[in-house]
Formats: structure tokens, sequence, C-alpha cells
């Protein structure tokens, strides 16, 4: 396991009093632990900045089942990149609306291309993209 560091952060009296707040609101006890987050997350934002990064992120759509093409569309585009995606989450909300959970994993720029192509699917009602990481550079 990795030697744990102590190191100090100098910073106005002002800046602090406004993270301790917002820590605390976001559930965090201690500003160790805040802070950690802070940096892996700017060390994910970065790995989504190199094109060839291998990657994981989840697409989240909400659609009308019932609008013509929309399912077989998104079910094509996911056949055609089987390669790319770990798994798929259907849930029927209620008698027209699907909910579906795609999980892709593969090089940044084939992830966003994916992605955009399931979000941006007529009849799509909602498309989020949540990028990821594999966690293998993230302590
Ligand atoms: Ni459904």
């Amino acid at each position: 396991m990795d030697e744990c560091i102590r190191f100090g952060v100098s910073l106005s009296q002002h800046l602090l009093k406004r993270f301790d707040k917002d820590i605390e609101r976001r559930g965090y006890t201690n500003r160790s632990e805040a802070i950690r987050d802070l940096i892996r997350q700017n060390l994910v934002d970065s790995e989504w900045e190199a094109a060839t990064s291998e990657t994981t992120a989840a697409v989240i759509l909400v659609y009308d089942h019932y609008k013509k093409g929309v399912g077989e569309h998104l079910t094509n585009h996911q056949h055609e990149n089987h390669d790319s995606i770990i798994a798929t989450m259907h849930a029927h909300l209620d008698h027209n609306n699907c909910m579906e959970v795609v999980l892709l994993r593969g090089p940044v720029k084939k992830v966003k291309e994916i992605a955009h192509k399931l979000t941006s699917e007529k009849h799509v009602k909602l498309g989020r993209f949540v990028p990821a990481t594999l966690g293998k550079e993230i302590r």
C-alpha cells in the first residue's frame, strides 16, 4: 500500500470557510477525504482529455418505446458496438416510458462517439453521459 503523505496548503480564510461549508453539505466529515476526491476527479478529467486513454462511462436514456423506431435504433447501435458495451439495463418505467443504462468501455474517442450516437437518437427524451474511470491510476 502507498505511504500516506501529509502536506500543508495555504489559502485565504474566505476560501477555506466556503470550502468547509460546501464539503459539510456534501456529507464529508473531514477535509482530507474531500481534497482526495477533488484530486481524483481532476485526474479523471485529465484521463478524458487524452483521446486514446482506455476508460469507462455510463449512458442513461429515457425514451417512449411507442415512438417509431427508437427502441430498434438504440438496440442496433448497441449491437454495432457490442465490443465496447459491457452491460445494458432496461427498466419499463410505465406504459410508454423506458429507462436504459448502457455501460461502455474502450478508448475515450470511441466511448464518446457511441455515447453521442445513443443520446442524440430521435425520440430520446433524456440522454445523460457520465464519464467514469477504470480506476487503475487512482487510489
Ligand atoms: Ni421498456
